[in-house]
């Protein structure tokens, strides 16, 4: 945001339109990423300094987006930039993963040491692949087709896990339905993507029950967030992933936690430490890297190691690249340092913002409801307590959430799609005021 002597502020995006045209030209919908699309309006950024970004107008931003979750660190780390400016300077700067070094087990190593199910770990480079091998392991180890997944869960944008709406009277197996209501809504996937896929309504436990009564013995896998932030950061209902876990057992299913988004965010354990249940295997991205790309999955020796034996696949040239195995122990050493005192930082920031916002909605007289776990929350225009399910997410107010989270960058604060608001080590309590008083003025202004 800029700001004139005189203390007004002004907020204009002239230049990045102009670079939104001239992107448009080359770029489809003028854009890199598909998240990129996701702002309300087109913005191209600058510069970058702790919790901060500045665009191509001048413009300066709290950023609560932090590269839609990888960024714990912030920007410019000293400690993470170092890491990563030695290893550039190694023989293996332009390396692919075929060049394993010892960096490699020492990662590992880490992973294991933090994350109840890893007793394996093998790198991937993005989310979307590591949900796509942990797939691949667990219809091999069970030698059936099916996985089950959930109803917002977002597990990447690979055919088989993207989008779909629950078939609420399904005549046979509770296969997704193509629907252009879904919000990942794609054309172009071979036409029986669905058709080993599962889509049911999570956290309820009944549907789960009936289900794996009829098809239990055809199912592989059953893959979900273990805290469904890509549905409005609902936890699990009390004793679900107990009762999950029993049932995946029960059934010889393989469980699997997508912790793309919770992994090294919620803590060094990710999800399934703090929430005390362990699946067989787990998914990890985003934060692992701490803004590189890379990611990886975890899980028992006897799933994990028909890689070993060559009996399961799982390739790609740049997988375990050496300079995202460096971000990553650069990262997790800096998570690991003095007890945890980032996460502690991440809390007491956290609580600054969650106690503002809801101080803020009181004094308007707007109901409202923050939620998720440690390093990413929602703020919900509803006076429910907790939100559990995406159609309680609906019936909350929806309209509302849009409006305010496209409208608080024009007041200096940058959240991603939806209202999520994703906290960095970096942030400190000036960048959550000056957040706080983003808000507080789009709120007037909605
Ligand atoms: C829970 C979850 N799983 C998987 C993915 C896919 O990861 P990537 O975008 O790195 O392919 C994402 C991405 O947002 C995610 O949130």
């Amino acid at each position: 945001m800029a700001s004139s002597e005189d203390g007004t502020r002004s907020w204009s995006n002239t230049k990045s339109l102009a670079l939104h045209e001239r992107a448009a030209k080359v770029m489809p919908g003028g854009q890199a990423n598909f998240r990129g699309g996701l702002l309300s309006t087109p913005l191209f950024f600058s510069h970058a300094r702790g919790a901060r970004l500045w665009d191509v107008d001048g413009n300066e931003y709290v950023d609560l987006i932090n590269a839609g979750g990888p960024g714990i660190l912030g920007h410019n780390d000293p400690e993470y930039i170092d890491a990563l400016k030695r290893q550039l300077d190694t023989v293996y700067s332009l390396g692919s993963g075929i060049c394993q070094t010892e960096q490699d087990i020492e990662l590992a190593e880490k992973i294991a040491s933090h994350v109840p199910c890893a007793e394996r770990v093998r790198f991937c480079v993005t989310g979307s692949e590591a949900v796509h091998l942990a797939l691949r392991l667990a219809r091999a180890y069970t030698k059936r087709p099916y996985f089950i997944r959930f109803q917002t869960h977002y597990h990447g944008w690979f055919d088989s896990v993207l989008g779909g709406v629950v078939d609420e009277h399904p005549e046979g197996r509770p296969l997704p339905l193509e629907s252009e209501q879904s919000f990942f809504h794609t054309e172009g996937r071979v036409p029986d993507a669905f058709k080993y896929s599962f889509l049911l309504p999570w956290n309820d436990i009944d549907v789960l029950e009936e289900t794996l009564k009829k098809y239990g013995h055809e199912v592989a896998m059953i893959h979900m967030e273990p805290i469904l932030v890509n549905g409005g950061g609902c936890p699990p209902r009390p004793g679900y992933l107990e009762r999950v876990r029993e049932l995946c057992d029960q059934h010889g299913i393989v469980l699997g936690f997508d912790e793309v988004i919770t992994g090294f965010r919620v803590g060094l354990g990710g999800a399934q430490a703090a929430l005390g249940v362990t699946p067989d295997l787990a998914t990890f991205g985003k934060a692992l890297g701490g803004g590189m790309p890379m990611a990886a999955v975890a899980g028992k020796a006897e799933i994990m190691d028909q890689l070993r034996t060559g009996k399961v696949t799982g390739a790609g040239t740049f997988n375990g690249y050496p300079l995202g195995v460096a971000a990553s122990l650069a990262t997790l050493k800096i998570l690991e340092r003095d007890d945890g005192a980032v996460y502690r930082r991440i809390d007491m920031m956290q609580a600054r913002l969650k106690e503002g916002l809801l101080d803020i909605c009181k004094r308007r007289g707007i109901p409202a409801l923050v939620q998720g776990p440690r390093g990413v929350f929602f703020l919900l225009f509803t006076d429910k307590p907790v939100i559990y399910s995406f159609q309680e997410l609906m019936e909350a107010a929806l309209p509302r959430q849009f409006k305010f989270y496209s409208t608080m960058p024009e007041e200096g604060t940058l959240l991603m799609y939806g209202g999520r608001w994703y906290i960095s080590a970096a942030l400190t309590e000036a960048d959550v005021d000056c957040a706080l008083e983003s808000a507080d003025r789009t709120l007037a202004r909605i």
